[in-house]
């Protein structure tokens, strides 16, 4: 995707010193870059605070990330913000999380427009409260039309879920008599995950240290280069991505085959 050169450069402008815009190869930036944004109680306990002070702060990580990917030109943005697993932690940070997701795409929708980013999710939005469901339904009519980034939210999504539906839809079309069994292949379920259409993520970043998947895009991640970093998400900036980029770009990517050479 093309980008602004002068933008980027005021974007990047003033730097902390051991990374800066020079780092990286704009012809060779990964077109799907993926998030698992973790850390945020841990960084609102580290303050004292409640954890949901963790989860409105890791809200401006990820309006500054969206802006960051938009000024360097990536294709597809995807960030894992609510996992089906997480129906699991206290109703009141459940239903704090859920009214969060709704007010921030209220507020951040007009940056949507401006920034010509389409909007898409994965996960079953039907299990989403009204409130939540209705806003991204609003979101997803409003920027339908745009062609620059996607930004694909994971939201009441898990990998496993994902695969057993595509499972299913690849089922009632053989039952259908539209799909032969021996036909299906990888594009036919891939065809059928809530990704479907989109290139799988080349760089997968983790915050807060974990080294795990957590039920994330386990297909499409097949072949990604992971990025760990210690960084809690409420920390996360525009610097620490670049420093992902640039290590993403030092990496000899084989997808099986020998080292050419
Ligand atoms: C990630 O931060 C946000 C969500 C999973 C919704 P956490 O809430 O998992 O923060 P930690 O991992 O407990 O610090
Ligand atoms: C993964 O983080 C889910 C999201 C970031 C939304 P978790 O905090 O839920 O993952 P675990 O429980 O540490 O594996
Ligand atoms: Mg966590």
């Amino acid at each position: 995707m093309r980008y602004d050169a002068d933008a980027l450069a005021r974007h990047f402008a003033d730097g902390p010193g051991d990374i800066s815009l020079a780092d990286v190869d704009m012809a060779r930036l990964p077109s799907h870059i993926s998030i698992i944004m973790d850390g945020n109680g841990r960084w609102a306990e580290a303050r004292g605070m409640e954890r949901p002070y963790g989860h409105m702060a890791g809200v401006d990580s990820l309006r500054e990330t969206i802006t960051t990917c938009v000024r360097l030109g990536i294709d597809v943005l995807s960030a894992y913000a609510f996992s089906t697993e997480n129906w699991k932690r206290p109703q009141r940070e459940v239903d704090m999380l859920m009214h969060l997701f709704a007010t921030t795409l209220v507020n951040e929708l007009p940056l949507f427009v401006q920034e010509n980013v389409r909007l898409v999710f994965l996960g079953d939005l039907e299990a989403l409260p009204r409130e939540t469901r209705e806003v991204f339904e609003e979101g997803l009519a409003k920027t339908a039309s745009h062609t620059g980034m996607v930004l694909a939210l994971a939201v009441n999504y898990g990998s496993r879920a994902e695969i057993a539906r595509a499972c299913r839809l690849v089922a009632a079309d053989v039952a259908a008599g539209v799909l032969d069994p021996g036909s299906v292949d990888e594009s036919a379920v891939a065809g059928r995950l809530y990704t479907a259409g989109l290139p799988d993520p080349e760089l997968l970043i983790r915050t807060s240290g974990e080294l795990r998947l957590s039920n994330f895009l386990l297909w499409q991640l097949a072949y990604a280069e992971f990025y760990v970093t210690p960084v809690l998400w409420p920390d996360f900036d525009r610097w620490e991505l670049l420093r992902a980029i640039a290590s993403f770009q030092g990496r000899e990517r084989r997808f099986g085959g020998v080292v050419r050479g």
